[in-house]
């Protein structure tokens, strides 16, 4: 059970020579990671987090989880980036796309529409609602004012009772969510100090809500420490994760500047917004970085099809592909093949979307796109599990050797500054 890298489609772009190049390079940032030298090290808490997190708070995890299933329609988890992106990503991968049934877990703080918070009221009017506010910072914008504007509802709706409704998910000591969390007594969870928002989906910040959801977060974190041991292995040619970093670099470095994450299969849409997150937000700093971006395919051939085959070549794509059938949907016998698709029968939509595939990235190596493919043999809780922590080593090795910190976010700061001072917040007039 693991990520593997299939190279067939890259090798006419880059060379192995190339890729033995890096070899040293890849283990002094090896060294970086596991010895905690790099910048930003002491971010690296999410590394041996999968190994090392404790019995005693993932039963706490699944208790509160309970409690919430037990007396909840919906959850509403309020945050932003790395505070929702994750639980938003794994929920849209493993659970039914119709009619998932149990709690709805839905999300508010990642905008300040209006009209989302409107419609977001109206659909959980007349229903038990519990609010699980998630802040790393516990005093970003986008969450405070969403908290602010639902736990009012929630102290209509239910009076002191609220209090026991409201799940904080913040620092341990720091900032305005802890100071409310121990003020009002609300059940609380600590987002370790060691770990960024964006590397923090494996922790408190996404098993919570995605217990609730029905996600089976024993068996994601299983997935994820097998993927640290797997990972852990210094050698650039036999780490996948290294490879698929060492080859965007590569790509990079000769002018591929944008990377797209493609699959065929619906339910990535969701760790493809994540990822985008965690690679934009760690390595787009100082002039630098690939740009991620993302398509479904192949609803997309119809769209962006186009601009992959024959526009501007400075793409390269990541195709993710789920390699086991796990549905075996078959294409039906018909008398009269009107839509003469009896060549099909007895092919399940499976065979056909590899094939899809197959002709896809024959296509698109064709017509200039280098194209790295990633295969993951199921669509479950442990090879998701595997699959986000392929992801975040990945970056933490893709970032140290393009030269940049993979754990601050320094151009974050910027419109917030601006924004605060163009609404008057006190303490940023001009
Ligand atoms: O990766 C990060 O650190 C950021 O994207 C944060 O997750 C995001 O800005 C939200 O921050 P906070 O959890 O402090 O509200």
């Amino acid at each position: 059970m693991t990520v593997k890298i299939n190279t067939k489609f890259i090798q006419e772009f880059v060379e192995t020579n190339e890729l033995a190049a890096l070899e040293d390079f890849v283990a002094a940032s090896h060294k970086k990671i596991h010895d905690k030298t790099g910048a930003g090290a002491e971010y690296l808490g999410w590394l041996d987090w999968p190994s090392k997190m404790e019995e005693a708070e993932l039963s706490r995890l699944e208790e509160a989880a309970e409690k919430v299933k037990s007396d909840t329609d919906v959850l509403i988890v309020i945050g932003i980036g790395g505070s929702y992106l994750g639980t938003k990503a794994v929920q849209d991968l493993l659970l039914p796309a119709f009619g998932a049934g149990g709690t709805e877990v839905i999300f508010a703080g990642h905008n300040i529409s209006g009209r989302y918070l409107e419609e977001l009221l109206s659909h959980i009017e007349g229903k038990k609602v519990a609010l699980n506010v998630i802040s790393k910072s516990g005093t970003t914008t986008e969450p405070a004012i969403a908290f602010r504007i639902l736990r009012k509802w929630m102290v209509d709706a239910y009076g002191e009772e609220a209090a026991n409704r409201i799940i904080v998910t913040t620092d341990e000591k720091e900032g305005a969510l802890r100071k409310a969390a121990d003020k009002a007594g609300y059940t609380s969870f600590v987002i370790p100090g060691d770990i960024g928002g964006r590397y923090s989906v494996l922790t408190s910040v996404g098993l919570l809500p995605l217990a609730v959801a029905g996600v089976d977060i024993r068996s994601l974190l299983e997935g994820a420490a097998l993927a640290e041991s797997t990972l852990a292995n210094p050698a650039l040619m036999e780490n996948d994760a290294y490879l698929y970093a060492a080859y965007r670099q590569i790509l990079n470095s000769r002018g591929y500047s944008v990377e797209v994450m493609a699959s065929f299969e619906p339910a990535m849409a969701g760790i493809n917004e994540w990822w985008k997150q965690l690679f934009g937000e760690s390595e787009g700093k100082q002039g630098k970085g690939v740009f991620p971006a993302s398509v479904i395919y192949s609803t997309d051939l119809h769209s962006m099809g186009q601009y992959l085959q024959d526009g501007r070549r400075m793409l390269f794509e990541t195709m993710v592909s789920f390699t086991e059938d796990q549905n075996q949907t078959e294409i039906p016998f018909d008398e009269e093949d009107g839509d003469g698709l009896n060549y099909l029968v007895e092919k399940s939509l499976h065979e056909v979307n590899q094939t899809a595939m197959e002709a896809t990235a024959l296509a698109h190596a064709e017509g200039g796109v280098p194209i790295l493919s990633l295969e993951v043999p199921k669509l479950d809780a442990q090879h998701a599990g595997y699959l986000l922590y392929f992801f975040m080593k990945a970056c933490a090795m893709s970032a140290y050797l393009s030269g940049v910190n993979p754990f601050d976010q320094p151009g974050v700061e910027q419109y917030k500054q601006n924004m605060f001072e163009l609404l008057g917040k006190p303490g940023y007039e001009k």
